[in-house]
């Protein structure tokens, strides 16, 4: 073709490329305005929180989850989707206990703070059948134990609901919870609060225990006690050498002795990660199932752990991490 009818055809083709974007742009944008002027549907904020049938609104609004307008709470709103994901988790722990037990529950809640779990799992999952379930909450905040029983009464839960005020590693010998306990589940219990529920539902047998450990500083401490004798010995001491490494280390070494003990005592153990929990570094959650006696392969090997490290001397995390006798 010749040079420039080839100019000619290529100034045609962008003129027409030119005038149809054009006339696209128009188009939209009368489509856009069209849609504008259309009426909108009205939107129910509440929509967001992807509510259950026969979900109490009250329990809601008196966790501050929805305010006094109807609104959402943003912060609490996060809060929310993090206990409906571990509920998802301890709801079918609640149902096998209840077929198996003709429908009676004990589950013990530590270090409950607000209650958001207990009050969220007796209202989707036990409210309906309430007859032989007991949720208790541990807490050592009296106004917060106050107001978790004031709100139990007044949605009608009382008679399923009860707090206690009381340090967990006390509540073992409480005369108000019973010898045995179905479930226990400590959320975020503060540092050796998760310890002592651990040790509670061992002596009260419970079938399962749901737990999501906060930090711990007990283990740390020790590895950092013993760093300057265990330096000569092992090559290990470089995985807590460095000051951030002995936190992290000791966090992390924590709940691997938590799940050998729960092993040690005839317990299934499953770690995974708490998905949802992405605004919190503390999303490990341990679900331990009772499923034999005692293992002892387990217990030997938590306290051949130990020694490894180096803490195999110290009495208090040998009680801490206390295993059936070998
Ligand atoms: C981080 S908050 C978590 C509260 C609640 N489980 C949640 O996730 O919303 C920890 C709660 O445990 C309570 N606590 C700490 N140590 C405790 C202990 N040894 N016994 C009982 N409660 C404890 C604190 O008062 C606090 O309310």
């Amino acid at each position: 073709m010749h040079p420039l009818i080839g100019a000619m055809n290529e100034q045609a083709n962008n003129q027409y490329t030119r005038r149809l974007s054009r006339r696209t742009f128009t188009l939209c944008a009368l489509n856009s305005t069209q849609q504008l002027s259309m009426p909108k549907p009205k939107k129910n904020p509440l929509d967001a929180l992807e509510l259950k049938p026969g979900q109490s609104i009250e329990l809601l609004k008196a966790l501050h989850i929805v305010t006094r307008e109807g609104g959402i709470n943003q912060d609490s709103r996060r809060k929310l989707k993090q206990v409906y994901h571990l509920t998802h988790f301890i709801d079918p722990l609640i149902e096998e206990v209840r077929k198996a037990n003709d429908g009676q529950l004990y589950l013990v809640d530590h270090g409950a703070g607000k209650s958001y779990l207990g009050f969220i799992l007796y209202d989707l999952y036990i409210k309906q059948n309430p007859e032989g379930a007991v949720v208790a909450g541990v807490e050592t905040r009296q106004e917060l134990v106050d107001k978790s029983n004031t709100l139990a009464r007044q949605l009608g839960f009382g008679q399923g609901m009860k707090f206690i005020n009381l340090p967990v590693a006390q509540a073992t010998e409480h005369p108000d919870l019973p010898r045995q306990v179905d479930i226990v589940t400590a959320l975020h219990a503060c540092n050796t609060a998760t310890d002592d529920a651990i040790s509670f539902g061992l002596k009260k047998q419970a079938k399962f225990m749901a737990l999501v450990p906060c930090c711990q500083a007990e283990v740390a401490t020790h590895l950092r006690k013993n760093k300057a004798s265990q330096l000569g010995k092992t090559s290990l001491v470089e995985m807590w050498r460095h000051p951030l490494h002995t936190r992290e280390f000791g966090s992390q070494l924590t709940n691997v002795l938590r799940c050998l003990q729960l092993e040690a005592h005839g317990y299934q153990v499953t770690v995974t990660e708490l998905v949802g929990w992405e605004h919190s570094m503390k999303n490990e959650l341990i679900i331990a199932k009772k499923h034999q006696h005692s293992n002892p392969k387990a217990a030997q090997r938590l306290l051949d752990m130990l020694s490894e490290l180096g803490l195999g001397g110290d009495e208090g995390l040998l009680q801490r991490f206390h295993v059936p006798q070998l």
